[in-house]
């Protein structure tokens, strides 16, 4: 049976025995701002369980059932075996007090058995603890059905809750075999019983309370590609109707192939796609960070596999082409373009960051200037057989932030590349503005400090005179030749000796580490124009300062002083904008 015709079956059977049919709720939590994603298909109906009355209200039934999108971000590393994903559909069944256990296992032992044909390996019933029972209920329903292989469990075996607080309760959980033997989990039926007034990490530490729920009630869940791997007898996920296209095109298009690699460009891009279309765009927060974090992995996993860039495209419409019918957002040209543009804006840093990787480069700067996500140079490293230094980085890290709220030294509200795009262009503009100052006006001339929005660069600079217009013209004039001249900026990271020797700007009376990352603005040659003590970041080139471009493609200069004042005695300031 294919995906589309798996997925209606189990709607319609669970139709069929009156529930009604809802559709999935997105990827954003709408009523749990305490999860970052939905993560089952509970999700968007937890209210209902302390509220069962508005079930029948909202959905002229106490039973319901769905195919939810999810994204669980804890499996992300297990990503790239037969059944790990970070975004999957969970079907479901549940029951705001509608029907008991009863029910619930024999409409699951109906579907698996008699709808599907497959055969129940085993069930697991949970063991109880404190004062939780365990649930011989379950484990004799089981017995009555016939399965002979009915397991007791542990904690795994108790579920939820999900967030801040919500219900939980003893599951039942069905597994059946994959084409290769092995034991796969694919149902799991939870009985809500309870209340949990904690996490479940809170739960787990004897942090939080249980009360017991007045209502019962049923949720059920069932990796759908779990399920289709299982019914198409395949070995892995990968090679069902989902992904074969996919698989197939990477294997088509990869210089290198490497199945592992493979299945992670595949399930990263999917995730994406579902990602961005219910608005999870990639950013430096929440959930666009999870979203940046999968697409600028895929990428590295694809640069590793030698696919062309072109094949990301090809990926995303096979995927779109799959689910366009069942999830309509999925088809829409400004989600694919968004993923594109989070794809190119990483490529234009990722050579050199990988260059810089293998110099044993701090991850802050992988991180702050090449946009490398910290678990990204985490698993990177360990790749290597090495491990990242995550207590200093996250101490950077803060400290970054807190630097961007004093005047003195900047800008960045932390995170990664492109976040603060217009900023990082006047950082960069500012140390143009310095090198002209000296060869304009001064060759001895210092920076005494800065301050830079997104709107403008301040600089504060020794000087014995007012700039007159015509120096404040040709200052322009050399930093607009440097925009146009398109120079590459490069990040060096050097000791201090070594820095003072080549004469690399620092500002007036700072005190400077042993080790400092430097920045330096050369030309197709080296021919250095620009060398300045600074923790990024920088654009790439002094090109992307341009914002007006001639018809051929070449920048056209916008940078202009606004305004140039006295602000102590032998003490200069000019503000400056990118226009
Ligand atoms: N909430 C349970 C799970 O996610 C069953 O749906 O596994």
């Amino acid at each position: 049976m294919q995906s589309n015709e798996i997925r209606s079956r189990f709607l319609k059977f669970f139709e069929e025995r009156g529930h009604k049919i809802v559709p999935s709720s997105s990827l954003l939590p709408e009523n749990d701002p305490s999860v970052l994603f939905t993560t089952a298909g509970m999700q968007q109906f937890k209210p209902y369980y302390t509220a069962p009355q508005n079930a029948q209200k909202d959905f002229d039934s106490k039973n319901t059932t769905s195919s939810q999108k999810c994204v669980r971000t804890s499996d992300i590393d297990e990503v790239g075996d037969k059944t790990h994903l970070s975004f999957f559909e969970m079907l479901g069944n549940f029951s705001f007090g509608g029907y008991g256990k009863k029910e619930a296992i024999t409409f699951a032992y109906d579907f698996i058995t008699k709808e599907l044909g497959l055969t129940i390996s085993y069930v697991t019933y949970y063991e109880g603890a404190g004062f939780i029972p365990a649930d011989e209920k379950s484990k004799k329903i089981w017995e009555e059905i016939g399965v002979k292989d009915v397991r007791k469990d542990g904690s795994d075996v108790f579920w939820g809750p999900t967030g801040d607080s919500g219900p939980c309760g003893p599951t039942t959980e069905i597994y059946c075999k994959n084409a290769s033997g092995e034991d796969v989990e694919i149902w799991n039926i939870v009985f809500n019983e309870y209340f949990c007034d904690g996490s479940r990490e809170k739960f787990d530490k004897g942090e939080a309370n249980l009360t017991k729920l007045e209502t019962f009630g049923v949720d059920t869940g069932m990796g759908f590609e779990r399920l289709l791997m299982t019914e198409n007898k395949k070995d892995s996920i990968y090679e069902t109707d989902l992904f074969e296209q996919v698989m197939s095109l990477i294997k088509e298009k990869a210089k290198n192939y490497n199945e592992k690699s493979a299945r992670v460009v595949a399930d990263h891009l999917r995730s994406a796609l579902f990602m961005v279309s219910d608005n999870s765009i990639p950013g430096n927060k929440g959930s666009g960070y999870i979203t940046r974090r999968l697409i600028r992995r895929a990428v590295v996993k694809a640069s590793g596999l030698g696919l062309s860039d072109d094949v990301f495209g090809g990926i995303l419409d096979k995927f779109v082409e799959k689910y366009k019918d069942i999830y309509p957002k999925v088809n829409n040209d400004i989600v694919r373009q968004e993923i594109k543009k989070e794809i190119s804006k990483f490529k234009e840093s990722l050579e050199q960051g990988i260059k810089e990787f293998n110099k044993d480069t701090d991850p802050f700067i992988l991180a702050t200037t090449y946009g490398f996500p910290i678990e990204l140079t985490e698993e990177l490293a360990n790749e290597k057989g090495l491990k990242i230094n995550r207590e200093d980085f996250d101490k950077k890290m803060v400290e970054h932030q807190k630097l961007s709220k004093t005047a003195s030294v900047g800008m960045f509200k932390g995170g990664l590349l492109n976040d603060n795009e217009k900023t990082i262009k006047l950082h960069t503009a500012h140390h143009l503005l310095l090198a002209g100052l000296q060869a304009t006006i001064n060759q001895n001339i210092k920076q005494k400090g800065s301050n830079i929005n997104e709107e403008r660069l301040r600089i504060d600079f020794l000087c014995d005179h007012k700039l007159t217009d015509e120096e404040k013209k040709k200052i322009e004039d050399w930093v607009n030749d440097k925009i146009k001249a398109k120079l590459n900026v490069v990040h060096k990271e050097m000791s201090l000796v070594d820095a003072q020797k080549i004469g690399a700007q620092m500002e007036f009376g700072a005190k400077y580490k042993d080790n400092v990352s430097v920045y330096f603005i050369e030309d197709d040659k080296g021919n250095q124009i620009s060398k300045e003590f600074c923790a990024g970041p920088h654009v790439k080139n002094t090109s992307e300062l341009a914002s007006v471009f001639d018809p051929d493609g070449n920048p056209k200069g916008n940078f202009k002083i606004i305004k140039e004042e006295a602000v102590a005695s032998g003490v200069r300031r000019i503000k400056a904008v990118l226009l």
